[in-house]
């Protein structure tokens, strides 16, 4: 196949990756726009450098892209900054296309990583942290960035046209043909940024904010940032992901809480509409979010930069629905960390379900308010209770 091109995004440097435009489901988070993997080629004088390459099955595709640059025999090193398979899935076919004496390097962890992933059909060269690899004419400096998003992350800066190859780090799960953020609609560029954050690097986000203070002690002066998903970064765009990274990774949060139930006949969800209601008279926008029609990867981007989640289930089969059991599941992976969460539901003979998301909502935050029950089916005087519910809430918010 031949109908894919290269992108020319500097001087030397190449974009050649491949978008994935029918992805809905990366490991639990739903792609609603799909992705890309991105890989980048560099000239140098007497041949060619492989910044990453894309997931298995997109092989004839980044193939296709390198080709209307170059012949790909005439790749002679490829660094591989990230060993997950949406990024290395690619290599071992790609060995077989670039040059015999091909080096391939890694960080220390990403050589671990590749060799089990690929065992002998790879031969990856360990990089440590900060080494400046003299390639082809230029300059490749590799700084480790561990957990973001695996422990084997790093950087790459080409130190020659001034290109950060940031792997994991500033992307996110957009497809399009568009290889420039400030080519993109700025609303989905912030919705799929923080989306991607939230369900990727929620867990590592003590170590990211660590990163970002070093930053500018890192001697850095990228002309573009380019990650391995998603659009490259240049111009002011540059400060701003730096500097929503440092907000998301630092905590910042605003006055808003949000509220996810399920349902089996309207009580719960009744519930919910009324502490919404109290929470949103006291200032606080609440976000309500039916488990019916809400992903979990949704309510993970609405958690990302909220300050309270309450979380409500009726009792089923002494136990909490299954929506919710995902949630919390998912939710507890991804370590957030919030001012205030209670539990609400309804139960018909005992109120177990409120009991089990309590337990759960304790390693979300320290302060969790008393659980809310009602029995069958909430009454006038059980709403108003709900909604003062809510107003606890909003003064636990306020304190
Ligand atoms: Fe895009 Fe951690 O892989």
């Amino acid at each position: 196949m031949s109908c894919f091109n290269a992108v020319q995004i500097s001087n030397a440097v190449y974009w050649v990756g491949a978008i994935d435009w029918s992805l809905r489901n990366f490991h639990g988070y739903e792609t609603r726009r799909g992705s890309t993997y991105n890989a980048y080629l560099v000239k140098g004088n007497d041949g060619y450098i492989l910044i990453d390459t894309v997931k298995k099955g997109f092989e004839n595709e980044l193939l296709s892209r390198i080709r209307s640059v170059c012949d790909p025999k005439e790749i002679k090193f490829i660094i591989s900054n990230h060993a997950e398979m949406d990024h290395s899935g690619a290599i071992p076919e790609i060995l077989s296309h670039v040059s015999p004496d091909v080096k391939l390097y890694a960080s220390t962890l990403g050589v671990k990583a590749l060799n089990a992933h690929f065992g002998s059909k790879v031969n990856p060269v360990p990089v440590a942290n900060g080494t400046v690899l003299p390639l082809l004419g230029r300059n490749f400096r590799c700084v480790e960035t561990r957990m973001l998003h695996w422990p084997d992350s790093m950087w790459t800066y080409d130190e020659t046209d001034r290109i950060l190859f940031t792997n994991d780090a500033f992307g996110m799960h957009l497809a399009g043909y568009e290889r420039w953020a400030d080519d993109c609609d700025e609303n989905i560029l912030e919705e799929e940024s923080a989306k991607y954050f939230a369900n990727i690097l929620t867990p590592y986000a003590p170590l990211i904010a660590k990163l970002i203070k070093a930053y500018p002690t890192l001697e850095l002066a990228p002309a573009a940032v380019c990650p391995d998903h998603g659009p490259c970064w240049r111009n002011d765009g540059i400060a701003h992901i730096l500097e929503r990274y440092r907000a998301w990774s630092a905590g910042e949060r605003k006055n808003r809480a949000v509220i996810v139930f399920d349902t089996m006949w309207h009580s719960t969800e009744r519930m919910a509409h009324a502490i919404g209601e109290g929470l949103n008279a006291h200032g606080i926008d609440a976000c309500l979010m039916p488990l019916s029609g809400s992903h979990r990867s949704d309510v993970a981007k609405q958690l990302l930069d909220a300050r309270a989640c309450i979380i409500g289930s009726p009792t089923l089969n002494n136990g909490i629905m299954p929506t919710v059991a995902d949630l919390l599941c998912y939710i507890k992976g991804l370590k957030f960390k919030l001012d205030t969460t209670a539990a609400f539901g309804s139960y018909g003979w005992a109120p177990a379900a409120t009991k089990q998301i309590d337990v759960e909502l304790s390693a979300l935050s320290d302060a969790h308010l008393p659980p809310l029950n009602v029995l069958y089916v909430p009454t006038d005087k059980d709403l108003e209770d709900c909604r003062q519910f809510g107003e606890q809430i909003a003064a636990s918010l306020k304190n």
